[in-house]
């Protein structure tokens, strides 16, 4: 496992190089509008290169104190493959599921509105498309363990951080994770982040070798959508800035 180490400088391009204002907005807007969750990737592998260039556009994530928190695994081929055999082996069978738990708390532990309506809805969204009826756990599960395929994308990518680190390192690391999903977007590629992972975080450190100091704070499927997957015929809502904004003057 190696990481690169060559320094890199933000400077040499600034927003101001380029000559139409109203053109850099509608290019930056449609990438962010055009970032989705892929549940269904093409085999086509992505360079190595385009890995990198990507990993290293989006480390120029501000980070508290320039602390530049993240650290990735990226996991492709036989590794990639063995890893989600034992993955999908132990989410499908219930006693060795048991022997996993989650290291730390992604979600609430008491769901309220509006989140569990908005998690209900994109749930019933998804599994309506595939045709997995409501109360279907076989199906869902079926689905869910999909994940642990990265949904056929050539390349997983692994997101720890050493656990020394507090929760304003966490902020910055959110800022990281959305500038890999942009930088793979403006690409054409797409991916999927999951923190189904975590729950299995035993298994993925030690099929990737990562030490005992650093978590395991999510996964992310990286690659090329197929656009004949039903799964990604879905689309998701958001509320608009005036539902959840205050202006005090
Ligand atoms: C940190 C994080 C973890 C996620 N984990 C999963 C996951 O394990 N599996 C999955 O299918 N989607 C996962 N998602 C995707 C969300 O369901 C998705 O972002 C949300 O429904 C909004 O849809 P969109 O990403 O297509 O805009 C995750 C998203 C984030 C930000």
């Amino acid at each position: 496992m190696s990481r690169a180490s060559k320094k890199s400088s933000g400077f040499k391009c600034q927003v101001s190089d380029f000559p139409n204002q109203s053109e850099i907005t509608r290019i930056v807007d449609s990438v962010i509008r055009g970032r989705r969750s892929v549940r269904g990737f093409l085999p086509t592998p992505v360079l190595r290169e385009t890995i990198i260039e990507i990993l290293d556009v989006a480390a120029r994530a501000p980070s508290g104190t320039n602390t530049q928190p993240w650290k990735v695994t990226v996991v492709t081929g036989a590794r990639k493959e063995a890893l989600s055999r034992e993955l999908i082996a132990t989410d499908l069978d219930p006693a060795r599921d048991a022997e996993h738990e989650q290291e730390y708390s992604y979600y609430p532990d008491k769901w309220v509105p509006p989140y569990l309506d908005r998690r209900r809805k994109v749930g019933y969204d998804l599994y309506g498309l595939l045709g997995i009826a409501k109360g279907d756990r076989e199906g869902m599960q079926r689905q869910f363990a999909r994940n642990y395929d990265f949904f056929g994308a050539p390349v997983g990518l692994f997101f720890t951080i050493d656990r020394i680190m507090g929760q304003g390192s966490w902020l910055d690391y959110g800022m990281f994770l959305q500038n890999v999903m942009l930088a793979a977007r403006a690409r054409g590629l797409d991916t999927c982040p999951q923190a189904a992972f975590t729950k299995y975080h035993r298994i993925v450190t030690r099929h990737l070798e990562i030490p005992e100091g650093e978590m395991l704070l999510c996964g992310m499927a990286l690659g090329y959508e197929d656009p004949d997957q039903t799964e990604n015929k879905l689309s998701t809502e958001r509320e608009p800035a005036s539902t959840f904004t205050r202006f005090l003057e």
